[in-house]
């Protein structure tokens, strides 16, 4: 790891002062070079107290998520090694489709490597579920696209959707304690209204899949939304009253991914997650209208089974399982 990083690591780790001497011995660099690293993180904007004879304190973080401020917080051995940051980009998921198949910008020319997490302060064309527009202003929105490599048939990648809108909620009551969940498939929501939005892409072949890309916008500091969705769409900070920290929430959503999908992997199926995201599933256990193609019906669902079909119970007690792919789902007062 690149030293300022770890120096960065070890003055957020730490409550007290750390000495210009410690951080030159865990490191196994000069003080002089400590001192170089220090004087980079605070034109980088980070808040670094000198306390005479005593060391150096982090007493303030810049609201970035580059790069640096995402890969200090990770202790994943598979996701997020590689950042790529943009202060701006088209689309976190075209990118990330981009250099999944030829990475030009690495210098390499090699494709991105499974768990490769491109982030971007701003989107001028994110993209939504169902070819719509998803807005990401810059500074306030989260968007970042996970390239995975998996080795799994093509029907079963609708599931690694599931782990990450699993994996933003956790994220999302564990550093909040907002009682946020999940509306199946995969939109977290907090007070009847979507926080999160998941769009997952894939290239593959028939039994084989190539990549696939994860795109997550989570509505963080935002507190202006178009009039179209404004009243089914909500951020956290219209919840919480404060803003968060982007980065940090970024951290947590890869660790818990991270946790979760090595999980998802042993079984090849939601078997060991069914009940952890049926816990958090707002649908379970409430009517529900689903939008089949083949003709709409209402019926009460009842969470997933292990393929992360939603079971929905039919009057007269029939059990239907829906899949993510072919229908959506409404709730029957509202969006959830
Ligand atoms: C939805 O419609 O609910 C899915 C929204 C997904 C938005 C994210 S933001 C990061 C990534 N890049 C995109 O262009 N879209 C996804």
């Amino acid at each position: 790891m690149d030293n300022k990083y770890e120096i960065l690591r070890i003055l957020r780790e730490s409550d007290a002062s750390v000495s210009g001497q410690e951080l030159s011995e865990r490191i196994g660099i000069s003080r002089t070079a400590v001192w170089k690293h220090i004087r980079s993180l605070e034109e980088e904007g980070y808040g670094i107290e000198a306390v005479n004879r005593k060391g150096y304190r982090l007493v303030g973080v810049p609201d970035s998520i580059a790069a640096r401020e995402v890969g200090s917080r990770l202790t994943t051995h598979r996701m997020g090694r590689d950042i790529r940051y943009f202060s701006r980009i088209d689309s976190t998921n075209q990118y990330a489709k981009r250099i999944a198949e030829e990475d030009q910008d690495s210098g390499k020319g090699e494709a991105a490597a499974d768990g490769t997490l491109v982030i971007a302060d701003e989107q001028t064309a994110g993209k939504g579920r169902s070819g719509r527009h998803w807005v990401t202003p810059p500074k306030e929105a989260i968007a970042f696209t996970l390239i995975l490599r998996p080795q799994l048939a093509p029907e079963k990648i609708s599931m690694v959707t599931l782990v990450m809108g699993l994996s933003v909620v956790n994220a999302i009551r564990s550093l909040y304690g907002l009682d946020a969940g999940i509306k199946w498939p995969n939109d977290a929501v907090a007070n009847g209204r979507k926080l999160c939005g998941i769009l997952t892409e894939m290239s593959a072949e028939i039994g084989a899949v190539h990549y696939i890309v994860i795109g997550v916008g989570i509505n963080a500091n935002l507190t202006w939304f178009p009039e179209e969705i404004r009243s089914i769409a909500t951020s956290l900070k219209l919840e919480l009253g404060r803003d968060v920290n982007r980065a940090e929430l970024i951290a947590a959503v890869m660790e818990e991914f991270e946790r979760l999908y090595t999980m998802f992997e042993e079984s090849g199926s939601l078997r060991s997650l069914k009940e952890e995201y049926n816990a958090v599933c707002l649908n379970k256990d409430r009517p529900v209208r689903v939008l089949d193609p083949h003709g709409e019906y209402t019926g009460i669902s009842r969470g997933i089974d292990d393929s992360g079909a939603l079971l929905v119970e039919r009057e007269g007690g029939a059990v239907q399982a829906v899949s993510s792919g072919e229908v959506s789902v409404r709730g029957i007062y509202g969006y959830v």
